[in-house]
């Protein structure tokens, strides 16, 4: 019998008819960049394969928890070893407990932790928290940061819903949103304002300590500093959203690297090595406040779930034993360097921001870009040319002007010459 051939467009066929927009998560139906969603079929170190059988160099990297590349080996085998001990107990495990000795210890100031199955949810519990703890009720957030799809975190939040210009959800009630309010990303002076007329009632102020989730955005100096000290002196909690940043820049935290302890954490993508998983984590005083110790209810079937911990626990080992953050930031900042010689030379409106090994290409001119008001200069038709002449010349980016390329530890220098070949040639 002859095999009927599978390839993205026809796959993306089958989708649209059962599945909304023929995608699980929005950002992938490449709605900014045109063109249909690419099916992959297959990782493995710094590659990936769609379905019609092209290969590219990943820089995606699953949207950040691939830090060791795809189908890392001894990640492989830590899962299929957990898997054939049994997916799910619906118990405490042992691996619940060895993943909160190695977060603790690779994080002293996660007194304790707890675990959950994605990054939404561990935002949500700590906001929970945080308003459980402080007997308060407002929150407040950035503009442009990203925090999972809580509804009182869809407004001004960044990623898909900046892709797809949707600056809050439909089916968010206003009464959700009422108590968060929105500053500029950056914007100390604004913050103080804030915090000057409503710091008795604010529960926690949530930040990405480096901002992703609208492109790459670094805290300016001072930024987080004053976070800290304005809810220090308010009473309400300090939260880092380190999903993205989390043992990305580094074998700990993005606080922990630059001295800034907050309150509370919220951690994903890669503590759960490419599995479902997420995590938060603080002072004792407060996580002691979450259900059963305390007040606050959290609860999942599959928290803690051991093939997921398995994977974690594996991945976290190998980055701590192999520390591969200076390479990536190396190669990172060749990238920049490319991209700016290019910009100089060539007078086109372009430019690399980096942090670690996390990157993205900006197509502006000599805007600085400290905010989404900023990011928002950007030429987004020319980011979407440029992804998908990358993509004919092999190369798999995130597909958004809005989001973060990252340099996985499979990345060989080989891999970064053949970005920027690439790159040269689609700028
Ligand atoms: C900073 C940040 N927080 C929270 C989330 C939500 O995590 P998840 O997609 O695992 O629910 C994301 C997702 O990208 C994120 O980037």
């Amino acid at each position: 019998m002859k095999s009927k051939k599978i390839s993205s467009a026809s796959l993306f066929k089958r989708a649209e008819k059962l599945i909304p927009g023929g995608v699980n998560s929005p950002v992938r139906a490449f709605k900014s960049v045109g063109g249909s969603p690419i099916y992959m079929k297959k990782g493995q170190g710094a590659y990936v394969f769609d379905a019609d059988g092209k290969k590219y160099t990943d820089f995606c990297a699953s949207w950040g928890p691939l830090v060791l590349g795809h189908a890392r080996q001894e990640v492989v085998e830590a899962v299929q070893e957990a898997a054939a001990d049994g997916m799910s107990f619906g118990t405490c495990t042992p691996r619940e407990v060895e993943m909160a000795e190695l977060l603790n210890s690779m994080v002293p100031y996660l007194e304790m932790v707890r675990m959950v199955t994605s990054g939404t949810e561990a935002v949500m519990t700590a906001i929970r928290l945080a308003r459980g703890f402080t007997g308060r009720n407002k929150i407040l957030k950035f503009d442009g940061c990203y925090h999972g799809h809580a509804d009182y975190l869809l407004v001004s939040a960044g990623s898909g819903l900046l892709t797809g210009g949707i600056s809050s959800s439909a089916g968010v009630p206003s009464g959700a949103v009422n108590d968060v309010f929105v500053c500029a990303y950056n914007d100390i002076r604004g913050a103080e304002n804030i915090f000057a007329r409503h710091g008795k009632d604010i529960a926690a102020v949530i930040v990405e300590p480096v901002a992703g989730n609208m492109g790459l955005v670094k805290p300016e100096p001072g930024f987080l500093e004053s976070l800290r000290s304005l809810s220090k002196k308010s009473g309400s909690l300090l939260i880092f959203d380190e999903v993205i940043t989390g043992f990305r820049l580094g074998p700990t935290t993005y606080g922990k690297l630059c001295g800034i302890t907050p309150d509370l954490t919220t951690l994903g993508k890669i503590v759960g090595g490419g599995m479902p998983i997420g995590a938060l984590g603080g002072k004792a005083e407060i996580m002691k406040k979450l259900a059963p110790l305390g007040p606050v209810y959290q609860a999942g079937t599959l928290s803690g779930n051991p093939v997921a911990l398995a994977a974690g626990i594996e991945t976290l080992k190998i980055l701590r034993k192999e520390n591969p953050y200076p390479r990536l930031a190396k190669f990172a900042k060749k990238i920049v360097a490319v991209v700016d010689d290019m910009a100089v030379r060539k007078g086109i409106g372009v430019k690399c921001v980096s942090e670690g090994g996390m990157f993205t290409i900006f197509f502006t001119g000599n805007t600085p870009l400290r905010n989404l008001d900023e990011i928002k200069s950007c030429d987004t038709a020319k980011f979407a040319k440029f992804f998908r002449k990358m993509l004919d010349n092999g190369i798999y980016m995130s597909p958004s002007q809005y989001e973060v390329d990252f340099i996985s530890a499979a990345h060989s220098e080989k891999d970064i010459d053949a970005f920027i070949s690439a790159l040269k040639t689609a700028i």
